[in-house]
């Protein structure tokens, strides 16, 4: 089979299609054939050896993919021909894949399988972020940085699903479209975006600021919370770790609250499947319309990588295998 595999830790243009032998899988994993891959962030820092998970070389990356079944174990609740998406931390990159039923998630029939790829990742942490960590309601402000990137179209539609008012964040004219097309109500250009909360929330600020950018706007992020409102750290794409005035918080009472979805999943292991039921409800009511996705072919993989790099992805990449 093919599979992409990181060569060196040199960065996207390291990446390699390669043949491998298949996996065979245990007797309690459920065999994939993969049709897509979602192309997330860690897989960038992945090709870098800058994540938290260090595999050595070489590896294939991939942290979601989705495709048909084609052996499960008895009891998986799973069949041969079965359309799945699949969370795999890493190893997804590869025409097919092994792995525990636990980590397979069963679709509705006939699911366009490349905008699938691009769910689990994003969505699921994005639900943990604004349900579980976020505590979210019916009429909340939420403002959402990186609105055009995976986890903040994510958040925009998922925000407004729960009945949120969205104020998305985004850093050029070019990506205000796709923040549109998911549902905000306002779309904010990153210079001033505080002065324009003011504005469009009559001094109150926001309940909940989604973020997986960090660096400089951190500050102005705390500025644009209204009393008891919620920054949920999910990320840092903009490269700088912030760092917090504590003052800050009690002088409006607001919180800086850690979103790691992986993490969690670790202490909560049925957790995944929860998230996943509630978040097929919500697709099959209508409510959350699963994003079009920005296809490549299998081996432009390192093309993908690079428009998450330069910031000129709008849209969740995915691989067509
Ligand atoms: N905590 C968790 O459990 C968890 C789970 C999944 C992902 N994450 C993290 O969430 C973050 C976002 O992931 P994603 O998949 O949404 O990435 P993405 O699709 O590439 O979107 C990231 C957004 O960040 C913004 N950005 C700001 N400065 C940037 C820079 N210097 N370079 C690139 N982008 C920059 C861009 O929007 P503008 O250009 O509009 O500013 C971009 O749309 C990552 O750090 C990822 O590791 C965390």
């Amino acid at each position: 089979m093919r599979a992409l595999h990181v060569t060196d830790l040199t960065g996207p243009d390291a990446l390699q299609v390669v043949d491998v032998p298949e996996p065979v899988g245990g007797p309690d994993d459920v065999v994939v054939d993969v049709k897509a891959c979602g192309v997330a962030w860690p897989d960038l820092l992945l090709t870098r050896g800058e994540y938290q998970i260090k595999p050595p070389v070489p590896f294939a990356p991939g942290a979601e993919v989705a495709g048909t079944v084609r052996s499960a174990p008895a009891g998986s609740g799973l069949s041969a021909g079965d359309p799945v998406v699949a969370v795999c931390g890493v190893g997804g990159w590869q025409e097919t894949v092994a792995l525990p039923a636990a980590s397979v998630l069963a679709l509705p029939a006939g699911f366009d399988l490349a905008v699938a790829a691009g769910l689990p990742f994003n969505t699921l942490t994005v639900h943990f972020a604004l349900k579980r960590r976020g505590q979210v309601k019916e009429g909340d402000t939420v403002l959402v940085h990186g609105a055009s990137g995976g986890i903040g179209i994510a958040a925009v539609q998922l925000a407004k699903a729960y009945g949120a008012r969205v104020l998305a964040v985004v850093s050029t004219e070019a990506k205000v479209e796709v923040a549109k097309a998911a549902g905000a109500d306002e779309v904010l250009l990153v210079d001033g975006f505080k002065d324009r909360v003011k504005e469009l929330t009559g001094g109150r600020g926001v309940d909940i600021v989604v973020d997986p950018v960090g660096g400089d706007r951190f500050t102005d992020s705390l500025r644009s919370l209204a009393p008891e409102g919620r920054l949920l750290v999910i990320g840092f794409t903009g490269g700088e770790i912030p760092q917090v005035k504590v003052n800050r918080l009690l002088l409006n009472n607001v919180s800086v609250v850690g979103v790691g979805w992986g993490a969690f999943l670790m202490t909560a292991p049925d957790y995944m499947h929860e998230q996943w039921a509630e978040l097929r409800a919500l697709i099959e009511s209508g409510a959350f319309v699963p994003p079009a996705v920005v296809e490549h072919p299998f081996d432009e993989a390192a093309q993908a990588l690079r428009s998450m790099d330069d910031r000129t992805l709008a849209g969740k990449a995915v691989l067509v295998v």
